[in-house]
């Protein structure tokens, strides 16, 4: 069956102009873009997004980055579209993703293990909250509903 997932295009993947090779990738891996947005994330919002780190010591550094400039969101969906897109992207330290896993996503846009140019969600549970946190919920005539 059919999963949803929320990939985010980071700050330095827009300034790096990486984003035709990352909707590129996408769509030859068989997803689908049902939705996209480019946004420029305000401290609240970048906080609300990544809650369940906001106790890490890495987090100032994380919500810095994160608002350092417009970041493109898209909702993409495929069998098994969580964990696909994960292996799509490789590892979280981009560095490490360089000698691992040469060819993932962040291997090939990445810095490192802050700068690593794409987020994707964790898990079935994560992508419903990350999806209905950017994007209202649409019936199949495209229509908002409440719920
Ligand atoms: P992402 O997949 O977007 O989810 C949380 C982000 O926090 C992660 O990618 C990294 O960019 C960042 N992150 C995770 N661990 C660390 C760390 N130890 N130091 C700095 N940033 C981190």
């Amino acid at each position: 069956t059919k999963e949803r997932t929320l990939a985010m295009i980071k700050p330095d993947g827009l300034v790096g102009n990486h984003t035709n090779f990352i909707q590129n990738t996408i769509l030859a891996s068989g997803f689908t873009i049902l939705n996209q947005i480019t946004l420029q994330l305000d401290q609240d919002t970048a906080k609300g997004f990544y809650a369940e780190h906001s106790s890490r010591t890495f987090f100032p550094n994380l919500i810095n980055y994160i608002t350092s400039g417009p970041v493109l969101i898209m909702v993409l969906e495929k069998v098994n579209a969580v964990s696909d897109w994960r292996s799509l992207i490789g590892p979280t330290d981009a560095s490490k993703a360089k000698v691992t896993h040469p060819h993932s996503i962040r291997a090939m846009c990445g810095v490192n293990l802050e700068r690593n140019c794409v987020h994707g969600s964790d898990s079935i549970k994560s992508a419903a909250r990350e999806i209905s946190f950017f994007f209202k919920k649409t019936n199949s005539a495209g229509e908002n509903v409440s719920e």
